[in-house]
């Protein structure tokens, strides 16, 4: 399927402007595009206890996979600080291998965007090299 990464990005930047972020102040969006061609967005969740927060990443894909998808094409992901720039954000190792759970390392693409016409794009196999998945369980 053709991706159309600028569509995806604005939808992360969204996705973004709902980011509970209140200890890092770093606030994160991500879009996730399905088989089917919808799109799902996610922010960063965080929590006064730390470890329970959710990165951006992760939000789109439980948002995705609760509402029944399960086959994914490309996800969006950008971040910056509530008054700073935006950065090239990469998702966290957590986020990588949620990743590895519900898409093929040969195709699945990050997209991470520094602005709608900067951006660069990697395959999951790139992000998380001999990653182990669901093929490792079967048979
Ligand atoms: N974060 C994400 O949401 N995605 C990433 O790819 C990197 C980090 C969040 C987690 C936390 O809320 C904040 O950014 C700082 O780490």
């Amino acid at each position: 399927m053709n991706i159309d990464c600028k569509t995806l990005i604005r939808e992360a930047i969204i996705a973004r402007e709902n980011a509970y972020a209140p200890y890092s102040d770093f606030l994160v969006g991500a879009a996730l595009l399905t088989a089917g061609g919808k799109i799902y967005r996610g922010c960063n969740i965080e929590n006064a206890a730390y470890t329970p927060t959710n990165c951006a990443e992760r939000t789109a894909f439980f948002t995705a996979a609760a509402a029944g998808e399960r086959e994914f094409i490309a996800l969006a992901v950008v971040g910056w600080k509530r008054n700073g720039v935006p950065e090239f954000v990469f998702p966290c190792g957590v986020c990588r291998q949620v990743m590895m759970e519900f898409c093929s390392p040969e195709t699945f693409t990050v997209i991470t965007a520094a602005g709608e016409d900067k951006y660069k794009t990697t395959l999951l196999r790139e992000l998380l090299p001999s990653g182990f998945g669901p093929a490792n369980l079967s048979g």
